[in-house]
């Protein structure tokens, strides 16, 4: 048995991008304890720490069946002391007492109640829980003034908390269809993100949106808000327009997660009968399972009770977090794969790129250090062959 795991471990390459990552996972036991702590660290802006349980859980994402014994991860890459004791912890005990011990820490559940509020960042949660800030009531009651954002999502804490379905992301397609389609006819619009990827539920729903002509998608976002905003499915926005083009310091900065695309970052008002109305039917019954992180946080209704907390579910419409790019199409197909994910798909294909290729890989570019060249690209396929990859649909780069 473990001559056979052997040949399937040496052949687990180590960056994520050279591997096939399913949505199924044989080891979520040991793969939702990493992440855990992966989660911890990134929450305490140790990304070092959190990348590396990150790589950790990704290598086991990408077996075919379930670790059993240590010995079948002999010649695994990516796998430190520090992980392998918590994947021991786990196979001996059936859970980590570092897992357990961080889930039920008062930071750590602060921290995740905290930058549940959409807005707010591992920095800002930092420093109201230093003052002693745990709880949303406690940050009610704070003297704090929140900005636009933090007021939109502390008003709509639970919504945004709750696991967007598939269905909810195919009705929010439609009406983006239809908002931009109305300001530009010919324009383009693909869903990114998880749900590319194949996900049944994400955090939010991502738009790609572009032209066929180079150039007519300049100035596209304010008009497509405006349009939503006239229809009322607006409850948040903030619009950041492309600053790719003044920008000095090149196009490609493969340490930079950020681009410079015009986008928005919004807050839909989804109707339920949008929901229900879409080609897609899915059952809603089977969705949010266990594992999604639904927060159970104490309602923000005043006269905090089940029968206010009923009412408050009976609204007509839910919030749902939209992010909607813009690229020109010239850029398009990195930006297709940038905002596809997995955000550690994204970081190894650039890790890929710098360290193995000479080359910089952003949302907007492919640079050849060594021929001191741009390299251009109209497909996700040809992006891949100039990186010397092997191509990797969506659906496995779920890394
Ligand atoms: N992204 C980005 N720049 C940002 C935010 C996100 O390039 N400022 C990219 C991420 O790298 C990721 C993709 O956009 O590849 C989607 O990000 P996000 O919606 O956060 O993650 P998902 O994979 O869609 O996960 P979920 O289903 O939870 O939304
Ligand atoms: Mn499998
Ligand atoms: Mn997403
Ligand atoms: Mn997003």
């Amino acid at each position: 048995q473990v001559d056979e795991s052997k040949e399937v471990e040496s052949i687990v390459p180590s960056y994520a991008c050279q591997r096939r990552t399913t949505l199924e996972n044989h080891n979520t036991v040991f793969t939702d304890a990493l992440s855990l702590l992966a989660e911890s660290a990134e929450l305490s802006d140790e990304d070092g720490r959190g990348v590396a349980f990150r790589r950790a859980a990704a290598v086991l994402k990408a077996l075919h069946s379930p670790v059993t014994d240590l010995l079948q991860l002999r010649g695994l890459p990516c796998l430190g002391g520090h992980s392998l004791r918590v994947i021991k912890d786990v196979l001996e005990n059936g859970a980590s007492s570092e897992v357990e011990c961080t889930k039920q820490s008062e930071r750590f559940k602060a921290l995740k109640v905290l930058t549940g509020i959409f807005g707010v960042g591992s920095k800002t949660a930092e420093r109201w829980i230093r003052e002693g800030i745990h709880s949303l009531p406690q940050l009610q009651d704070s003297a704090h003034t929140l900005n636009r954002a933090q007021q939109a999502g502390l008003e709509h804490y639970d919504d945004l908390n709750q696991p967007v379905t598939k269905a909810e992301g195919d009705a929010i397609g439609e009406i983006v269809a239809k908002a931009v389609m109305s300001v530009l006819p010919g324009v383009q619009i693909t869903l990114i993100g998880g749900f590319r990827r194949g996900k049944l539920t994400g955090h939010d729903v991502d738009f790609l949106i572009t032209h066929p002509e180079e150039g007519r998608e300049v100035g596209l976002m304010p008009k497509v808000v405006s349009w939503l905003e006239s229809k009322g499915f607006l409850l948040y926005q903030k619009t950041t327009r492309n600053s790719y083009l003044e920008s000095k310091d090149g196009p490609a900065r493969p340490s930079s997660n950020m681009d410079r695309f015009e986008r928005c970052f919004s807050i839909f008002k989804l109707p339920e009968d949008a929901k229900q109305g879409t080609t897609q039917t899915e059952t809603l019954t089977e969705d949010t399972p266990e594992d999604t992180c639904r927060l159970t946080t104490p309602s923000l209704v005043k006269d905090e009770g089940s029968e206010s907390t009923k009412r408050a579910n009976l609204k007509p419409w839910r919030a749902v977090r939209v992010d909607l790019v813009v690229s020109p199409i010239s850029q398009f197909a990195f930006a297709l794969l940038g905002w596809t994910g997995s955000k550690l798909f994204e970081r190894e294909l650039r890790r890929w790129a710098g360290h193995e290729k000479a080359m910089s890989l952003s949302s907007h570019a492919l640079y050849d250090n060594t021929q001191s060249k741009y390299l251009r690209a109209s497909s996700e396929e040809e992006i891949f062959a100039h990186l010397g990859l092997e191509y990797i649909p969506p659906s496995e780069r779920n890394a």
